[in-house]
């Protein structure tokens, strides 16, 4: 069974990536042999980081809980809005509390906008973090363009092409990560 961690990193009223992670976890619970989990950043609420897990004695409430879970994971998918042409502060200061739990491990990265071109621009920042961190960046990737009309508020790909890209980009990182275990 490979444990796979799913990271939504919107926390905003009303956010619209909750739909894509809903989707994205609906994906990996059809696929076989996969053992999925969501961390959802609003609830986990952690605070301003100040030092690494590991340089702070006692660690913050939840982030030694998020270390073992990523350190354990055989794999990650980060979803993410685009702010601004970057990712959020939010899911930056969650990522930066740890170092060595990411080191090869296979990372897919979903990021979502309202807009027309899929958070490109926070797909690229994210690329340069998780490189810098040690992890495998798989090359399937899942933009979402126009979220409130491509998925439904239960979280349903309103166009089915989003159906095959993901189970495809899950195919990839599943074939990734059961090399990497061995
Ligand atoms: C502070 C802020 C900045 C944003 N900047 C961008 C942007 O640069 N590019 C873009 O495509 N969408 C941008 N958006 C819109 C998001 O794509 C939109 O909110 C989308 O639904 C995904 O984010 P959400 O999960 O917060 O809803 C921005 C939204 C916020 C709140």
């Amino acid at each position: 069974m490979l444990k796979v961690l799913v990271i939504l990193g919107s926390v905003r009223c009303g956010r619209m990536s909750e739909r894509v992670a809903t989707f994205v976890m609906n994906r990996l619970a059809a696929a076989e042999g996969i053992s999925a989990e969501l961390v959802d950043l609003a609830v986990l609420d952690l605070p301003i980081m100040e030092e690494r897990l590991g340089r702070i004695d006692p660690p913050p409430p939840g982030v030694a809980d998020l270390g073992a879970k990523i350190e354990v994971a055989d794999a990650l998918v980060i979803v993410s809005p685009e702010y601004n042409h970057g990712y959020p502060g939010v899911l930056k200061n969650a990522l930066d509390y740890f170092y060595a739990q990411y080191k090869r491990t296979p990372v897919a990265l979903v990021t979502v906008s309202n807009g027309g071109h899929g958070g490109v621009n926070a797909w690229a920042q994210l690329v340069t973090v998780f490189v810098q961190l040690g992890a495998i960046v798989l090359p399937a990737t899942i933009a979402v363009s126009n979220v409130e009309k491509t998925f439904s508020p239960e979280g349903e790909a309103l166009d089915p092409a989003y159906v095959k890209r993901t189970d495809r980009m899950i195919d990839d990182l599943v074939w990734l990560a059961t090399r990497l275990k061995d």
